[in-house]
This record gives C-alpha cells, structure tokens and sequence, in this order.
C-alpha cells in the first residue's frame, strides 16, 4: 500500500514537472512567430494568402496558357480591372512582381476570405473600398490567369 502511494507521488511530480517545462517553452516560442508575421508582412512575396493553392512552382512562361488566361481575363475580371489603369480595382501590370503565385490564385479563388483574413488583402480593401468579387473560377481558369499576366510586366497602352 505505502509503496503505491510513494510511487504515484513520483509519478504526480514528474508529470507536474513535465508541465511546467512545456509552459516554459511555450513562453520561449512565442516571440519568434511574432518575428516570422513581421517578416512576412515585409516581404509580400512569402505570403501564400488564404486558399485552396498552397504551392505552385513556375517554368517558363507558356504562351498558349497565357492566351487562354486572356480571355477568361476579358470575360471575367474586365469590368474591374485594366492591366495598365486603376479601375474599380488596382491596375494589374506587374501583380507577379509584387506578389506571390499563390497569393494571386487564392485571391481570385476566395476573394471573400482573403479581404476578411489576409493582412495585404485586407489593405487593399480599405484603399479600394469594393471588395473583390468571387467569380467562381475553376482552379485551372485561376492558374491561366495567373500565366497572363507574367507576361505583363510592363504597362500596355489602353
Ligand atoms: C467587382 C469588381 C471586381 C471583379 C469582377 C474582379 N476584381 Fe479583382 N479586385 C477588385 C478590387 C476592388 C480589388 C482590391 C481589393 C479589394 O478591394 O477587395 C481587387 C484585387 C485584385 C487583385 C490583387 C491586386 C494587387 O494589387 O495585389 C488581383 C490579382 C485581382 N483582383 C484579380 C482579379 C481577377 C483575375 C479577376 C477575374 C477573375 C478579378 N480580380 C475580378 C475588384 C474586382
């Protein structure tokens, strides 16, 4: 009987030990994801946005998918945006310099969550004031656009 007692006592102060040790690192851990959001505002190119595109990896630039993302563009996005001129939305010369692949993609394919959640979304809102429409683009549709425009990375007269 005693020794039960004695033996679940060491076991009580290992576990409340064990506790107080992953407290302490908790505490540790904390200023560092702090510096990861800090970074990741800085640099807009490491953030992936909100959405269903976690991770594309770029080759060349495809000519035919660019074209077909062209035309999706005219038939989708015209009415708010202009590659060269601020619209109802911003002008889309360059967007893959300033921002990531899948940022774009997931901008396009859940606009409503990134205004909502995304730190550089959310500020475009308040610049622009309109929110982003979803136009229910298939992922494949997203990705053709997002070929069209790296091949506008300078502006084109309108
Ligand atoms: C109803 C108008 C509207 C439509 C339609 C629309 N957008 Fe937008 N878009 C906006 C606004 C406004 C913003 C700025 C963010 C905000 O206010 O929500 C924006 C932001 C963006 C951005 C981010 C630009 C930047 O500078 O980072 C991209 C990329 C984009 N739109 C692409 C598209 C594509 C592609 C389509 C077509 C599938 C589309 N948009 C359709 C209004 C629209």
């Amino acid at each position: 009987m005693k020794l039960k007692v004695v033996v679940f006592a060491i076991i009580a102060a290992v576990i409340t030990s064990c506790g107080g040790e992953a407290k302490k690192e908790e505490k540790v851990a904390a200023p560092v994801e702090e510096q990861k959001a800090v970074v990741e505002e800085t640099d807009p190119m490491k953030d992936k946005g909100i959405g269903p595109v976690t991770s594309i990896t770029l080759g060349e630039i495809d000519q035919k998918m660019a074209d077909e993302g062209k035309a999706v563009f005219l038939a989708k996005c015209s009415a708010c945006h202009k590659i060269s001129k601020r619209v109802v939305g911003p002008a889309l010369v360059g967007v893959t310099t300033r921002r990531s692949p899948e940022w774009i993609m997931n901008m396009i394919l859940n606009p409503e969550k990134m205004v909502a959640e995304n730190p550089i979304a959310k500020k475009l809102l308040a610049e622009y004031l309109a929110p982003m429409a979803n136009q229910n683009l298939t992922e494949d549709e997203a990705r053709k656009i997002l070929e069209y425009f790296r091949t506008k990375t300078a502006p084109e007269a309108e």
